[in-house]
């Protein structure tokens, strides 16, 4: 019993040590040793508030202090013997301090690992969320410098895959930066659920210590824009609710939702049957029998990882959904699933800007696909339109000249304007017009659209934003 006392904290019940198979089966310090710099930042606002009202004395909370930060310095310079046996990172680092100072043993008062994993996990989240925008800032800069070198090139634009209107690449990256730029403000509002002060809940019903809750609060970070503590107000959702998890996980799953489509649009403009786009060597991958093969493995991956972050999501989502109230050990499996997609986005985000910062469009292709003037059998029909004809009787009208094109094997704009008018007598000489492209892009000024002067207004948008 002396033996396990000395192993986990809650032995007092106990005659007997876990088995050896129970120890490996239940412990999480493999995958929550991570929560460390939390967790001891968590204590120190803990420590701070049974101080403050007295339930340490000074010369025990400067211990305690230095303890900590002793503890912190270790882990930094990865000197820190991990033991499995000890469970998880709470018990470890709450053991660890016992070696330092015997007043280790009265830090646990008011508290129990239920509110202190939760105040470690929303700690952890605001943190993971910052980082992500940071690397998100990183993707958009290379998508908009893209954009940007690009942004009159004109490509088509697609629909069903099939070529549908004229576009040009700042239109379609931009449209990218757009969604990113969605997640963007998704993680930001996850932060903000994120802060919010689980600690002085408890194991479920606080405690009859004189805690001051919003004095830890303060001391943590979790305050609001007045600088106010921001308080979980019920302890049993408080150790219960995992909607922060959740909510991250689904803003990774939806941020790298927008990385694979742009990913997969990449991909296709890879290959030889599109050729508007180079990718770099460096984030590219050879066969190891075909010689000539250029891989797009970056893009790939990434269409792949996001299969693995919605997995994530779904994983969580599954775990929590049958859990009475409140804290059930099942809830300890709800870190790894948020863990790999923060990892995971990450990496996504960091390659994402990688190789569009070394990506590079030919030209003449884009140039050559966009110049089909199928593409812009809609403007012939708006042509019409502004000279009276009604919309679908127009429609269809284009649609009989496409039709006659193509059974004369002919481009459209090399029907003769007899055959023209024939379909159509609002169609004067001047129809073909309708075909220049610079025309087309030029008509298409107003917000949303792929006009010059609107896409060169989005990207500076986008630019100050970034700056
Ligand atoms: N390692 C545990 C987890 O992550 C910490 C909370 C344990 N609480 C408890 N009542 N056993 O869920």
């Amino acid at each position: 019993m002396a033996d396990n006392e000395k192993q986990v904290s809650w032995g007092g019940r106990f005659s007997h040590k876990p088995d050896d198979l129970m120890q490996v089966f239940g412990e999480s310090i493999s995958f929550d040793q991570r929560l460390a710099p939390y967790d001891l930042q968590g204590s120190l606002g803990h420590a701070s508030m049974l101080a403050h009202v007295g339930l340490l004395d000074e010369r025990e909370f400067n211990q305690i202090k230095q303890g900590i930060e002793e503890l912190s310095e270790e882990i930094l310079q990865a000197d820190f013997p991990w033991k499995l046996e000890l469970e998880d990172v709470h018990m470890n680092l709450e053991q660890a301090l016992r070696t330092k100072t015997e007043a280790a043993d009265k830090l646990h008062a008011g508290r129990s690992r239920n509110d202190q994993v939760a105040t470690d996990m929303r700690l952890f989240f605001k943190d993971a969320c910052h980082q992500i925008k940071t690397a998100l800032e990183g993707s958009m800069r290379s998508a908009l410098d893209l954009a940007d070198r690009y942004a009159l090139l004109p490509i088509p634009g697609y629909t069903h895959l099939q070529r549908a209107q004229p576009v040009t690449v700042g239109h379609h990256l931009l449209a990218h930066l757009e969604a990113l730029g969605r997640d963007y403000d998704r993680f930001s509002t996850v932060a903000d659920h994120a802060n919010v002060c689980p600690l002085g809940s408890g194991a479920i019903a606080g405690s009859t210590l004189p805690l001051d809750r919003g004095f830890a609060a303060k001391i943590l970070g979790f305050v609001d824009e007045n600088g106010d503590p921001r308080l979980t107000p019920n302890g049993m959702d408080a150790v219960a609710d995992r909607d922060v998890f959740v909510e991250f996980a689904s803003a990774c799953a939806g941020c790298a939702l927008h990385l694979s489509r742009l990913a997969e649009d990449f991909i296709l403009w890879n290959s030889s049957e599109f050729g508007f786009v180079e990718l770099p060597d460096s984030f590219t991958t050879g066969s190891s029998l075909m010689p000539q093969k250029k891989n797009p493995d970056s893009f790939e991956l990434i269409r792949g990882k996001t299969g693995r972050l919605i997995g994530n999501l779904q994983n969580l989502l599954v775990t929590i959904k049958g859990l009475p109230l409140t804290y059930n050990r099942d809830l300890q499996e709800d870190k790894p699933p948020v863990f790999d997609s923060f990892d995971q986005l990450c990496l996504c985000l960091a390659v994402v800007a990688g190789v569009l910062r070394e990506s590079s469009f030919h030209e003449d292709v884009c140039r050559q696909a966009a110049s089909d003037p199928l593409l812009l059998a809609t403007d012939l029909a708006d042509y019409l339109v502004e000279k009276g004809v009604p919309f679908r009787k127009a429609h269809h009208v284009v649609g009989e000249l496409v039709s006659l094109a193509e059974s004369q094997k002919c481009v459209l704009t090399e029907l003769t304007d007899e055959q023209a008018k024939a379909s159509c007598p609002q169609i004067e000489s001047d129809w073909r017009e309708v075909f220049d492209l610079e025309r087309a892009f030029l008509k298409r000024e107003k917000p949303g659209m792929p006009g010059p002067n609107h896409i060169k207004g989005r990207i500076e948008y986008w630019r100050s934003l970034l700056a």
